[in-house]
C-alpha cells in the first residue's frame, strides 16, 4: 500500500475524516494555519483557485458552513455559486444524482454538498468527475467541522495528542461528534462521550472512546469541553423528557464546568441553543470559550481543503493544446 505523502491528499474528494491518515490531517491543519494569517491580513485575496468554479449545494440549512465555503473560495480567487433546493429543479422532481451530474457537466471543479441523508455525498462523489466535499451528510460525517475544531484546539493547546476531550450532548444524531471522535482518536487524544443513554449510538466504544452518562463525571480533568445541540430535526420520537430537564442534567454551566481542568476550553459547533445545552455565562466567557475562534478557523480550514483538493497533481494546467 502506498502511504499518502504529507505533501498531498490521497483522494480528490473529502467525504469524511475516516480514511485520512495522521499525515494528511497534519498537512490540512498546517496549511490552514497559514490561511489563518492570510485571513487576518488586510489584503485577503489570493489566486490559488483562479479560474476554478465551486458550487455549494446545500439541501439543509446552514449559516457557518455555507458562508465560510463561499468566502474561502472567493478569497482564493474562484468563482463560487450557491444553489438552494427550494429554487432549483429538485422542486420539479429531479433526483440528487441528476442535479449533481448537471453541475458536473458545466465543468464545476468542486461541489460542496450538504444533505440530510447519511451517505448521499459519498454517492455523488462516485458519479461525478469533479471533486466533492462533504458539508455534512445526515448523522454521518462533517469533516471540515472536525478539522476546524482540531485547528482551534491545536492553536490554543499546542497539540492534540494526550488531551482529554469531552464531547457532550446529542451524539446519536451528530455528524460533528462522529467526525470529531475519529479525528481526535487518530491524532492521539483521549475522547469521552457524555450523553443520556438514549442519545448514544450502539457500540460507540468501537471508536476507542469512553462513555459517561453523568456530565460532572465525564468532565473531570477535561482539557476541552465540546457541547452539541439537540438535533430535534433528526429525532423520530421523544429522546429527552423536556429541554428544561435536559439542561439540568446535561447543560453546561459554570458549576459543572468546575469539574474540568482550570484552563479547560469550551467549544460548540453552532448553532447554539442557549439554556438547553449551554448556559450563556460559559458560552460567552471570553477567556474560555473558543466558539467565535471556531468560526474564524472554519474559513481557513475550508481554504486549505479547497486548495489541496483542486491542485492539479498531474501538472497539466488545463486546455493547453
Ligand atoms: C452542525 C451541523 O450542521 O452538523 N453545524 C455546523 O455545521 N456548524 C451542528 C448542528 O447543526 O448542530
Amino acid at each position: 500500500m502506498i502511504m499518502p505523502s504529507a505533501e498531498s491528499l490521497s483522494s480528490r474528494h473529502l467525504i469524511g475524516i475516516e480514511g485520512l491518515s495522521p499525515a494528511e490531517i497534519g498537512l490540512l491543519l498546517d496549511l490552514s494555519d497559514r490561511y489563518v494569517d492570510f485571513n487576518r491580513s488586510a489584503n485577503k485575496k489570493g489566486d490559488a483557485l483562479r479560474g476554478r468554479t465551486i458550487i455549494n449545494v446545500f439541501f439543509e440549512n446552514s449559516t457557518r458552513t455555507r458562508t465560510s465555503f463561499e468566502l474561502a473560495g472567493k478569497r482564493l480567487g474562484a468563482d463560487v455559486i450557491n444553489i438552494s433546493p427550494e429554487v432549483s429543479s429538485v422542486r420539479k422532481g429531479e433526483t440528487l444524482l441528476d442535479t449533481a451530474l448537471t453541475l458536473d457537466a458545466m465543468h464545476a471543479d468542486l461541489l460542496v454538498v450538504r444533505h440530510p441523508e447519511s451517505g448521499a455525498v459519498g454517492l455523488i462523489s462516485q458519479k461525478v468527475r469533479c471533486s466533492v466535499v462533504n458539508g455534512g451528510d445526515g448523522a454521518h460525517e462533517h469533516p471540515t467541522q472536525a478539522l476546524l475544531d482540531a485547528l482551534a484546539i491545536r492553536r490554543r493547546k499546542g497539540k492534540l495528542s494526550g488531551l482529554i476531550v469531552a464531547i457532550c450532548g446529542d451524539i446519536l444524531h451528530s455528524r460533528v461528534a462522529r467526525s470529531n471522535m475519529i479525528l481526535l482518536r487518530t491524532m492521539g487524544a483521549e475522547v469521552r462521550l457524555v450523553a443520556p443513554r438514549t442519545l448514544l449510538p450502539a457500540e460507540v466504544e468501537r471508536y476507542g472512546v469512553t462513555v459517561h452518562s453523568n456530565l460532572s463525571e465525564g468532565l473531570k480533568d477535561a482539557d476541552i469541553v465540546m457541547m452539541l445541540r439537540l438535533q430535534q430535526e433528526r429525532m423520530r420520537g421523544s429522546f429527552v423528557p423536556s429541554t428544561t430537564e435536559y439542561f439540568r442534567f446535561f447543560g453546561l454551566d459554570s458549576q459543572k464546568l468546575a469539574m474540568a481542568k482550570p484552563d479547560a476550553l469550551i467549544m460548540h459547533p453552532g448553532p447554539m441553543n442557549r439554556g438547553v445545552e449551554i448556559d450563556s455565562d460559559v458560552a460567552d466567557d471570553i477567556n474560555r470559550s473558543l466558539i467565535q475562534e471556531q468560526v474564524e478557523m472554519g474559513v481557513a480550514v475550508r481554504m486549505a481543503c479547497l486548495d489541496l483538493l483542486t491542485r492539479d497533481l498531474t501538472g497539466n494546467e488545463g486546455p493547453a493544446e
